[in-house]
């Protein structure tokens, strides 16, 4: 009797612990306030896309698949070999896996990828555009890039799109009477048939220039950041469910995203669900030796406001109160020289190169370069030395690895 009642006591405590060891399994492997960052990282924390006042076209599905069409098509380049998606390869998250882009000719940055931009207010890694139709423009006329002129351009789309862009945009009317290079910024030729055409040629052409980045635009609005393990991870770890296989994480990677919430001060800059604050930051990038000086966000601040596609330009379908971002952006030179954009991490682990030159070969070499915390090659970096064990950094590698499908 003694006997049996001490096997049932035994029994039911070692029951007991098992399950207490199994809560304690169960119990959040984070704190309140890392799970709190954690769903404002997560894709479900994402807004609604927003709008942009300055394109009237954005979210118009038919200038979207107009832009599509543009986006892939060579014929707007000078040599008919270069489009959009000659770079920007959809296959490839939309870049083209180089350290520095290649066209007509070789560029100075690396190729971004684009899944999400359109939630950004700022364009390109020195953000010198404010919208992305604007954005658009820039490679069309780039010597480096499409090397074409915004007149040529709107008589290539006269060629091959006159009924479907009449159709989007309203007539296209007041061409010169013969297709010529012409712009106000490229080659001497191509400037000083500009200045030959008449100001109602030149708002013409400006017009159709306009539409085809918008149209570009609306269709680039339409990539959107994939779903990744971590957003499952971060879904089941809010429900407080014991997570589905697809949705685990080893020890190493909550170690990883403990050091990115916490001791690698990651989401000081790498914040919200796209991992970026869009602001520009200083992290003491190696200058990359044969490339011209690069002063980052610094030396473009000049060019955003005198840009005529901007907000506040003749060509944006938006009121200046609308313009906040351009209006309000700041001007500080000093802590914006060699400021660069944070890409969005989000499957950053598939596609190295890193940074705005591609100065890294792997997420190690980016790891090894925030440890360091070297001195900027200008300006001041925001980056302070970190501590961390070999162990540490495979496991920030190794939380980087999550943010895949
Ligand atoms: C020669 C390769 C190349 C071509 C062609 C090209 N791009 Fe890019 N793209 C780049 C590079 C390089 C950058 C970064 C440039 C910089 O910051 O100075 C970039 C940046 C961008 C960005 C900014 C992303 C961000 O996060 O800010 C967008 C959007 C974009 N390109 C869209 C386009 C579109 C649309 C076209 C076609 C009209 C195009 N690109 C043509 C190489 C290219
Ligand atoms: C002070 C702001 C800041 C902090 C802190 C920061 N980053 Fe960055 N991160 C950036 C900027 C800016 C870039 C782009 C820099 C450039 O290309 O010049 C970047 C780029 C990256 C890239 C490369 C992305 C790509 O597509 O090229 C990775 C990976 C990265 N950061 C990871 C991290 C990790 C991990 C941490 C924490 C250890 C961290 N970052 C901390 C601002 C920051």
């Amino acid at each position: 009797m003694m006997l049996k009642v001490s096997t049932a006591l035994v029994r039911s405590s070692m029951v007991a612990l098992v399950a207490l060891m199994m809560g304690a399994c169960d119990r959040s492997p984070l704190t309140t306030e890392e799970s709190a960052v954690v769903a404002t990282l997560a894709l479900g924390a994402l807004p609604a896309l927003p709008s942009d006042p300055s394109n009237i076209y954005a979210d118009n599905k038919d200038v979207a698949a107009f832009g599509k069409k543009l986006f892939g098509d060579t014929r707007l380049s000078l040599n008919g070999k270069v489009a959009c998606a000659t770079c920007h390869l959809p296959e490839r998250q939309f870049q083209d896996d180089k350290p520095l882009a290649v066209a007509v000719g070789t560029g100075v940055r690396r190729t971004m990828p684009l899944a999400g931009v359109a939630w950004g207010p700022w364009f390109f890694w020195d953000g010198r555009k404010d919208s992305q139709w604007s954005q658009a423009l820039g490679p069309l006329e780039d010597q480096v890039e499409h090397g074409s002129d915004r007149t040529t351009l709107v008589f290539t789309i006269a060629t091959h799109y006159r009924q479907t862009y009449e159709t989007l945009f309203g007539p296209l009317t007041d061409l010169p009477a013969v297709a010529v290079a012409a712009s106000p910024v490229g080659t001497i030729a191509a400037r000083r048939a500009w200045d030959a055409l008449t100001p109602a040629e030149r708002t013409a052409i400006n017009r159709g220039f306009a539409n085809i980045g918008k149209a570009i635009a609306a269709h680039g609005r339409t990539l959107k950041p994939e779903m990744t393990r971590f957003d499952r991870f971060a879904a089941s770890h809010a429900q407080g469910n014991s997570a589905p296989d697809n949705a685990r994480f080893t020890q190493q990677e909550i170690a990883g995203l403990k050091l990115f919430l916490g001791k690698g001060s990651c989401t000081n800059c790498h914040s919200g669900p796209r991992l970026t604050d869009d602001h520009f930051h200083n992290t003491g990038m190696p200058a990359v030796p044969g490339l011209p000086p690069d002063g980052g966000r610094a030396t473009v601040l000049k060019a955003i406001g005198a840009d005529p596609f901007n907000c506040l330009g003749a060509f944006s379908d938006a009121t200046p109160d609308q313009c906040g971002e351009l209006r309000f952006m700041s001007q500080d030179r000093h802590a914006l020289t060699r400021a660069y954009k944070p890409p969005s991490l989000r499957r950053v682990s598939s596609r190295p190169p890193y940074m705005h030159a591609g100065q890294f070969p792997t997420l190690d070499a980016v790891i090894a370069h925030y440890a360091s915390a070297p001195r900027a090659p200008a300006g001041h970096s925001e980056l302070k030395p970190l501590d961390l064990s070999d162990q540490d950094r495979q496991a920030l590698v190794a939380f980087l690895k999550t943010l895949e499908p």
